[in-house]
């Protein structure tokens, strides 16, 4: 019987595919064989993060009503130690029950008692290192111990875990097949093995549709003559596979390159090429692994494109914030657009409606070829873009000047132009000029040339808005400033003819009066303190008028007129003024008048200074007044109209004015001016 146990149990195995069939099969032959009326086959499973005990086939003799007790096995899991296979499976080692009425303490045992079972024995599936599983079989007889059935059986057991394993095995292999092809053809890289004399091995999917070859037209075939350009790069191909068969050194195995493939229909592509040789018997294989980079390098390119876009903007924005010169600013726009579009020449025009004529003010162009120079006027006639940007105030495209009429476009030609691009400046809303691109080739131009031409076109309106916004302050500044000064000189004209003149004489009246009044003692009193209050109303009305526009800046200059402010300062003020006798322009000597007015005013009010430093000097073009004091500092242009005035006098001359004024440290005021 065990013998029949042991060629039913080897019928099984060598008849079963999978372990998953192979497993009620077994059950049924070892139970039939047996005579034992119940079997089940149980195996270990995860359940969270504890291991349990799963009934994965049970068998029950047909006779035996067993199926309550088979589907409490089937229907549950269970901790290995409160079943009897869940012990034998811990233990590695078979176990016998001679009655499982006697174990009512383990799982199950109600519904075994209720089936009627009482013998029961308990087998591991033995795998190379552990038990996989437990067999357990049971029985409604009693049986006694049999321990030639345990042996039997154990071995049997191991049997079955060899079967198991080799079946687990072999569906490793298979699923690691089916994975590394749904690898290999779900990959977007081509993978193309080749063997040592350079033959295609295999191929995947993509390298049939990279190459637009099928995989039969390639597999056998010669790598170099099918996916190789002819020339250098296959020579080099063949080369480099004869040195790897002779000496085993590569230039390409691990080192991934970029280089150009060949499709079937001949055409060419960038690709990026990595080589490896798979350590495999027999003689050397190689994969190379590619990707078509065609789009990759356009994207490449059309990014530095694009960052030199914005490199070129941001460089003119720059320059614009920078408030560079016109003229400069202009060198500078047409050169940028020039260059990163990559045209013969590049134009800043400013039209003159009335003239019905346009003047060039920024040109650039490449080397040998020829520059209409700023100042160049040209007419406004015909249908070339200057004229046609001017009449439609959007870009214009002229792409042959050939054959077209007109006095400008005769003119072109001559320059051997041969067609331009043209877009609008608008300043302020106005159609201002012209930005223009022209070319001395028909080559086409590049896509987006235009709106990157009337990018920079927006750009230099902004800056002829900026310059022209710049000057218009700088004037009104000066206007302002201007019409201040004249109103003080009228004033103070005004003082010294009129009421002056008015009061010295009443005053002279008055003393002549009180000459007379000598009989009246209190007469002449009164009008002896009329006379003194004139001289002093006088007096005020002078000091007055020295405020207003001192009357010695004009007559001696700066260096009196600034002595006779020291000498009314509460601290004594040093006076150096090097300006080697001579006279700045009267605007800057009045801004450095009142420059140093206001600071000493500023210091007797605020900063409790022991002394004061006031410096004049020039050198070329600029002219500079300083005035230091000892005191205590913090002064704030924010905060009172004195020292914001003085900026504005100063700036409308195109001078600064710096407030150095730290707390505790005195302060420092300095005006520098054009003085040229
Ligand atoms: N030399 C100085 N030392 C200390 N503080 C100063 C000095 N000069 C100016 N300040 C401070 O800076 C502020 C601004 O001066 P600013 O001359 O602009 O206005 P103001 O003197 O207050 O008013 P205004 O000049 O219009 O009569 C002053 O209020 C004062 O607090
Ligand atoms: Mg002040």
């Amino acid at each position: 019987m065990l013998l029949q146990t042991e060629h039913a149990v080897a019928g099984v195995l060598s008849s079963a595919a999978t372990e998953h069939d192979a497993r009620p099969r077994l059950l049924e032959a070892i139970g039939e064989v047996l005579g034992w009326h119940v079997g089940a086959y149980w195996v270990p499973d995860e359940e969270g993060d504890r291991t349990v005990l799963r009934c994965v086939a049970a068998w029950h003799a047909p006779a035996l009503p067993a199926d309550e007790f088979v589907r409490a096995s089937l229907e549950a899991t269970y901790d290995p130690p409160d079943i009897l296979p869940g012990r034998v499976w811990l233990s590695g080692e078979p176990a016998w029950v001679a009655d499982v009425r006697e174990r009512f303490h383990l799982a199950r045992a109600a519904a075994a008692a209720r089936t009627g079972l009482r013998s029961a024995f308990g087998v591991p599936i033995r795998g190379r290192d552990a038990a996989l599983g437990a067999m357990e079989f049971f029985s409604t007889d009693l049986h006694a111990t049999d321990d030639d059935l345990l042996a039997t059986m154990t071995s049997l057991g191991t049997q079955i875990g060899q079967f198991v394993e080799r079946c687990r095995a072999l569906e490793a292999v298979r699923a690691s097949e089916a994975r590394k092809s749904a690898i290999l053809n779900a990959a977007f890289d081509c993978i193309i093995t080749m063997d040592a004399d350079g033959r295609i091995v295999e191929v995947n999917e993509a390298t049939e549709a990279t190459f637009g070859y099928t995989s039969d037209q390639l597999v056998g075939g010669d790598l170099a003559e099918l996916m190789i350009p002819p020339g250098k790069l296959r020579d080099a191909h063949r080369r480099g596979l004869r040195r790897y068969v002779e000496t085993g050194a590569s230039r390409m195995v691990g080192h991934p390159v970029e280089l150009d493939a060949m499709r079937a229909d001949g055409s060419t592509f960038p690709i990026e090429l990595a080589v490896t040789r798979p350590d495999v018997p027999g003689a050397p294989l190689f994969c190379g692994y590619l990707r078509d980079v065609t789009e990759r390098k356009e994207a490449e390119r059309s990014l530095q494109a694009l960052a030199d876009e914005q490199a070129a903007l941001r460089r003119v924005a720059t320059a614009v914030a920078a408030e560079l010169e016109p003229a400069q600013l202009f060198a500078l726009i047409t050169e940028e657009i020039g260059r990163l579009l990559e045209v013969g020449s590049s134009y800043v025009l400013r039209y003159d409606d009335d003239r019905q004529t346009a003047v060039v003010i920024g040109a650039w162009a490449d080397d040998g070829v020829d520059r209409m120079p700023n100042g160049t006027t040209v007419p406004l006639d015909g249908d070339t873009v200057v004229p046609t940007v001017w009449r439609t105030g959007r870009p214009a495209r002229v792409a042959s000047f050939e054959g077209m009429s007109g006095e400008l476009a005769a003119l072109l030609r001559a320059r051997g132009l041969y067609g331009s691009l043209g877009a609008p400046v608008t300043v302020a809303g106005r159609l201002w000029g012209a930005m223009v691109l022209s070319q001395t080739t028909p080559e086409p131009l590049a896509p987006g040339t235009e709106d990157r031409l009337v990018n920079f076109a927006k750009l230099a309106g902004q800056a002829i808005a900026n310059a022209a916004a710049r000057e218009e302050l700088a004037a009104s500044r000066a206007r302002i400033v201007e019409a201040g000064d004249a109103e003080r000189r009228r004033l103070e004209r005004n003082l010294h003819d009129g009421a002056q003149q008015r009061l010295v004489a009443t005053s002279l009246s008055v003393r002549l009066a009180a000459a007379r009044a000598k009989e009246d003692p209190q007469l002449r009193g009164m009008l002896d303190r009329a006379g003194d209050e004139l001289s002093l109303a006088l007096e005020e009305l002078r000091e007055l008028a020295r405020g207003l526009h001192p009357a010695i800046l004009s007559d001696l200059g700066l260096g009196p007129a600034l002595q006779t402010l020291a000498e009314r300062a509460p601290v004594p003020v040093d006076v150096d003024v090097a300006l080697d006798g001579e006279r700045l322009p009267e605007p800057v000597e009045a801004a450095a008048y009142y420059v140093v007015a206001e600071a000493l005013t500023n210091i007797a009010k605020y900063a409790q200074a022991s002394e004061a430093r006031v410096r004049v000097g020039r050198d070329d073009a600029r002219a500079f007044v300083e005035v230091v004091d000892d005191g205590v500092g913090g002064a704030d242009e924010t905060c009172g109209s004195g020292l914001r005035g003085l900026a504005d006098r100063v700036e409308a001359l195109g001078g600064r004015l710096t407030v150095t004024s730290p707390a505790g440290a005195g302060t420092r005021l300095r005006a520098d001016l054009p003085a040229g």
